[in-house]
């Protein structure tokens, strides 16, 4: 039309999460908080945005969240803020910030909600996405490492999701990478043409990175490189067999992966992924490890970290559910009087715990049958001057299409009793 003003769609690579649906997302979330609590978890909510210098620091520089996906503007007081594109740096300076570390309660936090990173949408890869995140510090034997894989595959399995493969890797420490680097790296150099251009910076940046690479060529290349896993010192060897011994004794099928390296800069011995074959070429469905350098790096106390993250939108995409039909009352008057005494009785019938629905559209009477019947709703009561003056009104059980005449007292039972 002329003269119409159009509105803005979403962003490409957000999305809107619309009411039938949310109730999937709750379901999960309230299956995931409910796990995690009983593992000794506690909610921590920290800022959407942070200072850049944050996450540069935090998930590294090298990473490509760092170099290519951050949400980075400068606020009206000239500082460089970032959407958040990951919660693990977020946490840790929370913990230094409020000295979380002084209490005696288990460091072990999860937290829900959205990451911004300006990748290429596709599916299963947004730009507004929302992660289940898990955090433990302080905790260096690597059962911890089992028992996190142990929760995430507990919570995939309560939630129908089947289909999945644990990978797990080792990424070293500090004492060992330095010289598998080196050697990476040399036999990266003398491979250098046959990889992506991308790859061969990488080779100067973070040889480790390479594993990464989608690209076919290079992934058929890096496949002859050599393996962190045979470069691990006696500490990062012990722990890592460690950890593959405890899955065993919980029973969880993995595969070691050498290439699972993750891509950002902060891991230090455990890596581990829970990926769906379900999922086409994103198929991550969550991913974690160890990073016991990062708190001391931001200037706080000795103190190791590990965690995973699960992409909601991912998870949902291969999660079964079957929506449950809401259960409401849905109110049908006639005249000024009746609709009175409507909103009245939903008032009530409300704070015991009733759902109930009255629109104010005044229509006539069949339209309002009409509506309920159109919303599914399970029982109709219609209040008309009759009704008013006898108090008794006449309830409709709308799937077996019963009509009884009942007082207020008649409604509470005949609804409680579904
Ligand atoms: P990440 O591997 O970058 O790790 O992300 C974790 C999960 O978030 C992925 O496995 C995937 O399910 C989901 N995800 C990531 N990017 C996107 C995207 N663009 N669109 C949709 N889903 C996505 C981390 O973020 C680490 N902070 C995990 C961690 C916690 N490590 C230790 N503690």
């Amino acid at each position: 039309m002329k003269g119409e003003r159009k509105t803005p769609p979403a962003i490409k690579g957000t999305q809107d999460i619309l009411p039938p649906y949310v109730k999937k997302w709750q379901k999960a979330e309230t299956e995931a908080k409910g796990l995690f609590e009983l593992y000794g978890y506690k909610e921590i909510r920290t800022p959407v945005f942070e200072p850049t210098e944050l996450f540069q620091k935090g998930t590294g520089p090298t990473s490509d969240i760092v170099t290519k996906e951050m949400y980075t503007f400068v606020d009206k007081g000239g500082r460089s803020l970032t959407l958040r594109p990951e919660y693990t740096p977020s946490v840790v300076r929370a913990i230094i910030e409020h000295r979380l570390y002084l209490q005696p309660e288990p460091l072990r936090f999860y937290f829900i909600g959205p990451m911004f990173r300006y990748d290429k949408p596709q599916k299963g890869r947004y730009r507004q996405f929302h992660q289940v995140n898990i955090e433990v510090f302080n905790e260096k034997d690597s059962a911890i490492d089992a028992e996190i894989v142990e929760m995430a595959d507990i919570l995939l399995h309560k939630l129908g999701v089947s289909d999945i493969e644990v990978l797990v890797n080792s990424v070293g420490c500090k004492k060992c990478r330095p010289s598998y680097h080196q050697e990476l790296k040399s036999k990266a150099q003398a491979q250098k043409e046959l990889l992506c251009e991308d790859c061969q910076r990488k080779i100067e940046t973070n040889p480790l990175r390479i594993f990464d690479c989608k690209k076919e060529t290079c992934r058929e290349v890096s496949q002859e490189f050599p393996k962190i896993i045979d470069f691990l010192c006696s500490e990062c060897k012990e722990h890592f067999e460690k950890f593959c011994s405890y899955l065993d004794s919980y029973q969880i099928p993995f595969r070691v992966e050498p290439r699972l390296v993750r891509g950002l800069d902060y891991y230090t011995k455990t890596t581990f992924e829970i990926v769906s074959s379900r999922l086409g070429s994103q198929d991550a469905v969550l991913g974690g490890g160890r990073y016991d350098d990062m708190m001391t790096e931001f200037g706080g106390p000795d103190i190791c970290g590990i965690g995973f993250a699960m992409g909601m939108e991912r998870l949902l995409s291969v999660m079964p559910y079957r929506a449950e039909k809401d259960q409401f009352l849905y109110i049908v008057y006639l005249g000024e009087e009746a609709k009175k005494e409507g909103m009245e009785l939903v008032r009530e019938l409300r704070r015991e715990g009733v759902p109930c629905l009255i629109e104010y559209k005044d229509k006539s009477l069949k339209n309002q049958m009409s509506r309920a019947n159109k919303l599914e709703a399970t029982w109709t009561l219609i209040i008309g001057e009759e009704e008013v003056k006898s108090g008794e009104y006449s309830l409709k059980n709308m799937e077996s299409g019963v009509q009884e005449k009942v007082g207020r007292e008649g409604i509470r039972e005949a609804v409680k009793g579904r």
